[in-house]
């Protein structure tokens, strides 16, 4: 998303009404913002620099802003559960995910990480996403087309117990609930060196998925929880908010490495980061 002084065509618009209400849309020639707070006419947002106040027809104000990614996802239409922007950045910056690269991620869900990572891969870079289910592919493409990444993606239909197409991806983004049934058909689809990264609400899931990643050869791997705390901004006042989201969920990263136990030199090593031989049974 580029930041420019004024809203052009072609980009994406946020208003923001009173209570808080967000809209997020695409400013398109001729087009037409309705809501139950009254019509704006996208030719009179086009121009406008970003941070101004604009009025409905029936006199509703609203500010116009350029969403944030945040913003975007908070908004996004949903039919699974989905990651959030607490998660999401920590992921990014966890799994390399950059510029060209070629990442894979299953299920495609609401599309909240599939349109994280197409950002984060720009251009140059692909997203292939599997899910199993037709309507949330078919929502997740349009969460896509309305932001303007869906060029990036390729969605694949199918349960990921058939295994992956691709090979030598950069990194995998596993967000299923059974992760621990898949580690083999990840690491098959990773590069050697790749990233492996999965979310999951309970313990339980957390212990098997380790226990899958010892028997399939990943290594480097870390089970960790983000916590956020919001706070008022009243300066006189300043103190967290009342209420706060106590859990989403266990992040664990991992990297497919290739063992060798034959080589003495490096059998230690070895041992050491993916862990004894006992446990990895
Ligand atoms: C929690 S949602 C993923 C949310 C997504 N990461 C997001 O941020 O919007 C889990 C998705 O995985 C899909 N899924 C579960 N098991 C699957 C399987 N075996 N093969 C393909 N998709 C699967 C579900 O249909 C669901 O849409």
């Amino acid at each position: 998303m580029k930041y420019l002084l004024n809203a052009q065509a072609g980009d994406l618009a946020q208003l923001v009404g009173l209570t808080h209400k967000h809209f997020i849309f695409i400013l398109q020639p001729g087009g037409e913002f309705q809501s139950h707070r009254g019509v704006l006419k996208h030719d009179e947002l086009i121009g406008k620099p970003w941070g101004s106040q604009v009025f409905s027809h029936t006199g509703a104000p609203f500010y116009l802003l350029q969403p944030s990614m945040s913003d975007v996802l908070n908004e996004l239409p949903r039919n699974t559960q989905i990651l959030y922007p607490k998660d999401i950045g920590y992921i990014l910056i966890q799994m390399g995910i950059s510029e060209g690269q070629t990442v894979l991620e299953a299920g495609t869900g609401s599309g909240s990480m599939t349109i994280a990572m197409a950002t984060a891969v720009g251009p140059q870079g692909r997203v292939i996403s599997y899910e199993k289910t037709p309507d949330t592919q078919n929502l997740a493409r349009k969460n896509l087309e309305r932001v303007g990444l869906a060029s990036r993606v390729t969605f694949k239909l199918r349960d990921i117990q058939e295994g992956f197409d691709e090979t030598e991806a950069d990194a995998f983004f596993l967000d299923v609930q059974n992760p621990f049934d898949y580690i083999e058909h990840v690491r098959a689809a990773l590069k050697p060196g790749g990233f492996f990264g999965s979310l999951m609400p309970t313990y339980n899931q957390v212990e098997k998925v380790l226990y899958a990643l010892k028997k399939n050869n990943f290594a480097f791997v870390e089970v960790c929880e983000l916590m956020l705390r919001y706070y008022k901004t009243n300066p006189a006042r300043l103190r967290p908010t009342d209420r706060m989201v106590a859990h989403t969920g266990f992040l664990v990263f991992g990297r497919r490495i290739e063992f060798t136990d034959d080589d003495p030199r490096g059998a230690a090593l070895s041992k050491e980061i993916v862990g004894i031989e006992e446990e990895r049974e």
